[in-house]
């Protein structure tokens, strides 16, 4: 029976510095929970003379990896430096130096995610990834143990914090997109470099390890369709607060017999559904069982002690298995065959908001591009821009493929009286 277990924390930043304030804070509830203290050894930092606010000693901080790799005391490593190769080689080289990890990485896990899993299997070591979605949410766990029993169908929901508190205070405090994004960094929302979060990879990366994981399938990252941020033209938050929406970045993974179909784009939610009012960097999914129906889970998606929260339940789980001696024994093969759905599989409704010169007859032969693709219409709108010339004329069209909502847009694109395709938008949950 081991009488102590030994971590090496890989990275003092954000998530790391946090990782060691829970276990300093929490160091008695954890060994109440599980009967041996948990106790930092090592710590890998770049640089090691950089000034940090930390009651740990000096003397644990290194700059070399072989330094906790070679350290038998330590049984469990924490990589939270993310980025890719380096993070990757450093979970690597510590599964086969038979120590169990705990990553947030969701670039590695998104990617490399697989292949990590069935060698810490081989070397008999867990690798766990909890924070690397969702933040402080138990979404990993819950997909792999409390819903093991069902077959997840659907997942929505908004699953990055930065773009969240960046459209909350876009919305509700009239910041500029600039200021918000500003402070969501200060706050250590934001990843290392803030285009991954605005542009919408960090959201689908947690998608992509999401939707491998309750479809049993393999969902590569070039399986999610990404729109970032910049696909937000101005106006657009005041024009969908006028039609009874509310503009979130959000995910989106659907599976059935026809395969699968994964998606992070800015969606329309009507303001009564419950997505539109998870604001600032919370984070909220939707999970649809076709047993247990629609279940939600809440709560912060980034900041430094919520996803150092996940962080350390991982190295609870991985320290009771170390205690009972079982880990690396989970199933990591898919169950299926990997089936991406094509663009007429796929449907949705869609606001589109279209610049037009503003002239007798525009709205009817533009609507007629839409009935000439089979493109249904639920509304349509002409607005005036009083900013410019012209008018914008906004379509909601009922539901129709999402090949038919391209078509439309290129034919739109190219006819002569519109001066441009503003902005489109999928609609959620009407
Ligand atoms: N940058 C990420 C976010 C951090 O804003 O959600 C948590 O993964």
């Amino acid at each position: 029976m081991k009488k102590e277990i030994g971590i090496g924390l890989l990275g003092f930043g954000t998530v790391g510095s946090g990782v060691a304030s829970v276990l300093q804070q929490h160091q008695e509830d954890l060994t109440y929970k599980l009967g041996v203290p948990v106790k930092i050894r090592r710590v890998l930092v770049r640089n090691l003379h950089k000034e940090r606010n930390t009651d740990l000693p000096q003397e644990l901080f290194t700059d070399s990896l072989d330094d906790l790799l070679n350290d038998e005391s330590i049984d469990i490593m924490v990589e939270v430096f993310g980025g890719m190769e380096e993070a990757r080689v450093a979970i690597e080289q510590a599964l086969q130096a038979g120590k169990g990890v705990v990553t947030a990485n969701k670039d590695v896990m998104a990617v490399h995610g697989r292949d990590l899993l069935v060698l810490a299997d081989r070397n008999g070591c867990d690798l766990f990834y909890e924070a690397s979605v969702g933040g402080g949410i138990p979404l990993i766990r819950t997909l792999e143990d409390g819903l093991a029993s069902d077959r997840i169908t659907s997942l929505l929901g908004i699953i990055n914090g930065t773009t969240n508190f960046i459209l909350t205070k876009m919305k509700h405090e009239k910041k500029t997109y600039a200021e918000a994004l500003e402070e969501a960094t200060a706050l250590g929302f934001a990843e290392a470099d803030p285009t991954a979060d605005v542009g919408g990879i960090d959201a689908a990366r947690k998608m992509a390890i999401l939707a491998s994981l309750s479809f049993s399938e393999e969902v590569q990252l070039d399986d999610v369709y990404v729109r970032g941020m910049e696909a937000i033209e101005d106006g657009d938050l005041e024009l969908a607060e006028q039609f009874g929406y509310t503009v979130k970045m959000a995910g989106s993974a659907k599976k059935d017999e026809q395969g699968v179909e994964v998606a992070v784009e800015p969606v329309f939610f009507p303001n009564a559904h419950p997505l539109a009012s998870v604001n600032n960097e919370f984070n909220a999914v939707y999970v649809r069982g076709a047993a247990v129906g629609e279940t939600m889970f809440y709560g912060p998606g980034a900041g430094s002690l919520p996803t150092a929260t996940s962080v350390t339940s991982d190295i609870v789980a991985a320290c009771r298995n170390l205690l009972l001696g079982v880990n690396g024994k989970r199933v990591h093969s898919y169950q299926y065959e990997r089936k991406t759905k094509t663009d007429e599989q796929k449907s949705a409704r869609y606001f589109h908001r279209i610049a037009v010169r503003d002239e007798i007859g525009v709205l009817a032969r533009l609507s007629a591009i839409y009935s000439k693709n089979g493109a249904s219409l639920a509304t349509v709108i002409q607005h005036p821009n009083p900013a410019r010339e012209d008018a914008d004329l906004i379509f909601i069209t009922h539901t129709i493929s999402r090949k038919q909502h391209l078509d439309v847009l290129e034919e739109l694109t190219t006819a002569p009286e519109v001066n441009g395709v503003l902005s489109h938008y999928r609609i959620e949950g009407d």
